[in-house]
């Protein structure tokens, strides 16, 4: 089944009664589309993909390794693959495009101007993540209303135009203590930077510890000003939004 803009009202729709845990569930029951999650190794994703795995959802998860994360998100790939024995389809960037934007701006070279950082998440992430949506039809993705301003009008189901999938996001409307308590309850692998003031984890030299009065996105991209988004659910500069047919 071939999903559209219309599938977009009626999934919202029907999200709206149901658990974070019961939509993922629903997916497989609704659709024989191609559904396919994206884990940052987050404890909002690995909440999500415990629910995949456990319940052997028909559901693809993949990662964008961006070859500058943090050690411990790879001995987290690397422990949750092993505790639910599932392979979590990975996607590196292409290399003569990593050989070209280092030498011409340095292998930092991100931090010189906005456009050469998103010129870095572009090579890093954004076009591999149009290599891992080829054929997919739903995208789930960890967004929370919570995460920041530009995401706080964010439906649970949208039509990201740019990639041509319907963007499911479960945990929308979930607050971070109902993830935490989830996770703590069913012994959920996660990072532990989340312990050490890093409540959201990106690339390493993008992301810092913030301090118990900072937003919990403050530690991403710090040195910019803005909406602090790496393109991988902008379209066009905007945060993709609802579309209703
Ligand atoms: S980001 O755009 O600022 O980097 P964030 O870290 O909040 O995103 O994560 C939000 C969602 O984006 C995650 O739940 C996940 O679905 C997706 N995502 C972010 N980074 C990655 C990644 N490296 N690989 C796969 N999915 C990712
Ligand atoms: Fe490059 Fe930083 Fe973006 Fe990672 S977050 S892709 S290192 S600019």
């Amino acid at each position: 089944m071939l999903l559209d803009a219309i599938a977009v009202e009626t999934i919202s729709t029907r999200f709206a009664a149901l658990s974070w845990q019961q939509r993922l569930a629903a997916l497989s029951e609704w659709n024989e589309s191609a559904v396919a999650f994206s884990t940052s190794f987050s404890f909002e994703d690995q909440a999500i993909t415990h629910v995949i795995a456990t319940q052997k959802l028909p559901i693809r998860i993949f990662t964008l390794d961006t070859g500058r994360l943090f050690e411990e998100t790879h001995k987290l790939h690397q422990a949750t693959r092993e505790k639910y024995n599932i392979i979590i389809e990975t996607y590196v960037p292409d290399a003569a495009e990593i050989e070209a934007f280092v030498n011409k701006n340095g292998i930092n070279g991100f931090y010189n101007s906005i456009e050469n950082r998103k010129e870095c998440c572009k090579i890093r992430k954004v076009l591999p993540l149009q290599r891992a949506l080829k054929g997919v039809d739903i995208w789930i993705s960890g967004l929370r209303r919570e995460h920041s301003d530009v995401r706080s009008n964010l439906g649970a189901a949208e039509w990201d135009e740019g990639n041509h999938v319907v963007k499911l996001y479960p945990l929308i409307d979930v607050s971070a203590d109902e993830v935490w308590k989830f996770i703590k309850e069913n012994n959920i692998p996660y990072n532990p930077m989340h312990e050490q003031g890093f409540p959201s984890i990106g690339c390493a030299p993008c992301t810092r510890a913030i301090a118990a009065d900072e937003h919990p996105r403050a530690g991403r991209w710090w040195w910019e000003q803005g909406e602090q988004e790496c393109g991988l659910h902008m379209v066009d500069g905007k945060l993709t939004r609802v579309k209703n047919a």
